[in-house]
């Protein structure tokens, strides 16, 4: 068995686990779904799930890797019985899954970052984006999306991974709000705000039973949860450290890049006329060149906003990547170089159709959300609320002082409202597929 690394500073838990939440899930998929569901409907509902179901949801997972020191799948046997290893494994095919789609949007934002210097989104962003998204071209990006990722993660946890998310993660930040503020000084921006902050109650309440799976999902799939991702990266953390303090600016942060990018998105596609509902899984890519198009420095701008993009989904693949490579790590001992190309390869070949057709993409993203999110996150939430119990309790109270009641308080609603939360998405989705 090799030595475990650990993270070198507090802070580098918190960047990793943050690079790994921020990514296309808030600037491309968050967007694209409050579209779908109606706008700021979407958002209020989203946002409560967040707080009701993400955040405790994030501490289950958070327990469960720093008690047993160990990745994903081993710390299932290790805190409870051999037969749990298959909810940590059940996670790292989510992972793989996940990746194959992920990486070929990944692959798209790569062609923009090329298109945004050429100008090549600008005449006609609509076909641009049918061209960049299918066949082969598609195909070539999410190859060099994938490379990418295997080699970042090739380096190991500490070097690799802390060390480009602590740049990438002031980055994206610094680089939204520039363009936010920007977006405010464009004409017709408020109709944005309104379509994205003021919601309609009525919208709401029409159609729960697809927004609540729709909702729950987006927060589960925000916050990496079910993937096992926050659990391998949580083992790494030492025992006097806070993780309900962690849990919560994670969360924090993570929520408000998703609200950042739609402050962004809304504001720049109504002052272009474009109406959010067209949108689709292209939104980000038609709606803001449409946008940038006639602006002079939109060539500039568009370089900006997907770099951005970029950074965080290639922080978001790497976390993936990472679960994966750390349990063959723990178990077998081979170099974290070669099975970082092995796995790489075997998400790349499973995101073929992805990348050929975004009709596969959709059936991809669907099952993932709708079906294995939610299984795993409920199966989390029974083992930690029933298995490790008041073990739990007393991760949750380590580094705090006094903090008892508020640990039995979230040991209460992982028992409750998020089984019946994660349960009823669980329900809803699978109706849904
Ligand atoms: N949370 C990421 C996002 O919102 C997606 C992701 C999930 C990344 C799981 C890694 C692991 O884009
Ligand atoms: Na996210």
């Amino acid at each position: 068995m090799v030595e475990r690394a650990t993270w070198k500073t507090r802070l580098g838990f918190i960047f990793a686990a943050i690079g790994s939440a921020v990514g296309l899930g808030n600037i491309w998929r968050f967007p694209f779904q409050t579209a779908e569901f109606g706008g700021a409907a979407f958002l209020f509902v989203y946002l409560v799930a967040v707080v009701l179901i993400g955040i405790p949801a994030i501490l289950a997972e958070f327990v469960i890797g720093r008690r047993a020191q160990l990745n994903a799948i081993d710390a299932f046997e290790k805190l409870g019985h051999p037969s749990w290893k298959v909810v940590g494994a059940l996670g790292v095919f989510t992972g793989f899954w996940v990746l194959s789609y992920y990486s070929v949007i990944g692959g798209w934002v790569m062609r923009y970052i090329v298109g945004s210097l050429s100008g090549a989104y600008f005449g006609d962003p609509a076909t641009y984006f049918g061209t960049v998204s299918t066949g082969l071209p598609a195909l070539a990006a999410h190859g060099l999306f994938m490379l990418v990722a295997v080699s970042i993660v090739a380096f190991g946890v500490e070097e690799g991974i802390e060390r480009a998310t602590t740049v990438m993660v002031p980055a994206i930040l610094v680089l939204l709000v520039g363009i936010a503020v920007y977006a405010v000084t464009l004409p017709g921006a408020s109709e944005g705000y309104a379509y994205f902050l003021s919601p309609d109650l009525g919208a709401i309440t029409d159609n729960l039973a697809s927004v609540i799976p729709a909702a729950v999902g987006q927060a589960l799939f925000s916050l990496s949860l079910g993937f096992s991702v926050m659990i391998t990266y949580a083992s790494y953390v030492g025992e006097d450290e806070n993780l309900g303090v962690d849990g919560l600016s994670i969360a924090g942060f993570n929520t408000g890049i998703g609200v950042l990018a739609g402050l962004v998105a809304f504001p720049l596609l109504f002052a272009q006329g474009v109406s959010p509902d067209t949108a689709g899984p292209g939104a980000v890519f038609v709606s803001i060149p449409t946008a940038l198009a006639k602006l002079p420095v939109g060539g500039i701008l568009g370089l900006v906003f997907f770099l951005i993009v970029l950074i965080a989904a290639l922080s978001s693949a790497i976390s993936l990547l990472e679960v994966l490579v750390s349990y063959m790590v723990d178990n077998y001992g081979y170099a974290r170089k070669r099975l970082a190309t092995i796995a790489g390869s075997v998400i790349f070949l499973l995101g073929v159709p992805s990348a050929l057709d975004t009709a596969w993409l959709g059936w991809f993203d669907g099952v993932a959300v709708n079906l294995f999110l939610p299984l795993v996150v409920f199966l989390v939430v029974v083992f930690v609320g029933w298995i490790l119990a008041d073990e739990a309790v007393a991760e949750i109270r380590e580094g705090t002082r006094g903090g008892e009641s508020l640990a039995v308080a979230w040991l209460w609603s992982v028992r409750t409202i998020v089984l019946l939360g994660v349960g009823l998405s669980l329900a809803l989705g699978v109706y849904e597929l």
